[in-house]
């Protein structure tokens, strides 16, 4: 996992927790690398998870609800880094689209050890996009986050239903479904 996760992550929770709260984090969590972590290198996506459990225990907040908040929070920075990609699409669903196609095909070429989710997605009518997000990561709560991102960047009102379609968590469907058929 790159290490822009785990620097933005422990940025986010310095400042809705403060430096004590990341320092805490970084001492009891179980870290290989040592939790000096650089936006460009590469660690192993299970400190991830190591992480988000820990202040999960410590904040008594469930780790889905962190994974969303953060999911919120890294599109932020996309928002900031990634701008042209935001550019040419001039809406939450033309954006969503090209997420598995375009984005994260991008990424893969700027980052060849990125690892990256794989979505199905389908416009089932003018006002739901069906999304299927499946990895071995499990980390579709992240991807609830970056849909309410995408929809709060774009000035969009929808209602987003996640539902497993494995009991690992691996595979989960996602309906994004527009204000005004709600
Ligand atoms: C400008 C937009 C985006 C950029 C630049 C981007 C880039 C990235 C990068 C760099 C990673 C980390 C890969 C790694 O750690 O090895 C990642 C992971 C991920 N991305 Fe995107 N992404 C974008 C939009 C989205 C959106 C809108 C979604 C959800 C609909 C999404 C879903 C995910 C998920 C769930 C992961 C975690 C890895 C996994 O589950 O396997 N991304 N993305």
């Amino acid at each position: 996992m790159k290490g822009i996760v785990f620097t933005k992550f422990l940025e986010m929770v310095e400042q809705t927790n403060g430096y004590d709260q990341v320092d805490s984090l970084l001492l009891t969590t179980d870290l290989p690398s040592g939790g000096t972590y650089t936006a460009a290198g590469t660690y192993d996506h299970q400190e991830m998870v190591g992480l988000v459990a820990n202040l999960s225990q410590a904040t008594h907040r469930s780790a889905s609800d962190i994974l969303r908040e953060y999911g919120r929070y890294l599109f932020q920075t996309f928002v900031n880094t990634y701008h042209p990609f935001l550019e040419v699409a001039p809406d939450a669903f033309t954006f969503l689209s090209s997420v598995d196609a375009y984005i994260h095909v991008e990424v893969k070429k700027l980052y060849p050890e990125a690892e990256l989710p794989n979505f199905t997605i389908t416009r089932l009518d003018g006002s739901t996009l069906q999304m299927i997000y499946q990895s071995s990561r499990k980390m579709a709560d992240l991807a609830y986050g970056l849909i309410e991102g995408t929809l709060a960047y774009y000035g969009e009102i929808a209602k987003i239903e996640q539902q497993a379609l494995s009991p690992d968590g691996s595979r989960v469907k996602f309906l994004i479904i527009k204000a005004n058929h709600l």
